[in-house]
């Protein structure tokens, strides 16, 4: 049954969050806001959920499962705002690695998404001890890119 919820919500988030494509965006710029922006929403979001995992916050069941949708869905925006072209200016933190090292910084990702589902399946649960055990994991997937293509 929690598979099957799972997979359930994985695939709505597949069909709602059809990412736009790198030549939507007119101008390098564009892109990078563009990402930055779906990166803070996601992040509020998270914050969220980690008050409550970290008792900062009381729980809220139906509160988290809605964060751990909203995570979930937006964890699969920000990559398209990394378009090719989209690696220089002021107002970015992003790595040249981003660009050389493709397949490693594609996996960071599919990591953090795969963790974020977990979350979000976690949160469902209603059950606290289970969305502890899910946010650490799914922190550490941020952290791990964060650290590698993230400059300080
Ligand atoms: C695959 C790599 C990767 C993963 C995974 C990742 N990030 Fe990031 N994140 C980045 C990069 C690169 C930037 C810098 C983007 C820029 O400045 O153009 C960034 C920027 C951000 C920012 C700053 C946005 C701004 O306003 O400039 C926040 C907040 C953020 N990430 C939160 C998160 C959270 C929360 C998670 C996990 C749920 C996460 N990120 C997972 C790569 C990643």
């Amino acid at each position: 049954m929690k598979s099957l919820a799972t997979l359930a919500i994985a695939a709505a988030a597949f069909t709602l969050a059809a990412p736009v494509s790198a030549q939507s965006f007119a101008k390098p710029e564009d892109a990078i806001k563009y990402r930055q922006g779906a990166f803070r929403v996601m992040s509020a979001h998270f914050g969220a959920l980690g008050a409550m995992a970290n008792n900062r916050a009381p729980f809220d069941p139906q509160a988290a499962a809605r964060h751990g949708d909203v995570i979930a869905l937006v964890s699969h925006l920000p990559f398209a705002g990394f378009a090719a072209g989209t690696d220089k200016g002021e107002n970015t933190r992003a790595k040249a690695e981003i660009w050389t090292e493709q397949p490693k910084f594609r996996a960071a990702a599919e990591k953090m998404q795969s963790e974020v589902g977990k979350l979000a399946a976690a949160a469902k649960t209603g059950n606290l001890d289970n969305l502890k055990a899910a946010f650490g994991p799914a922190a550490g997937s941020c952290k791990a890119c964060h650290d590698d293509f993230r400059r300080d």
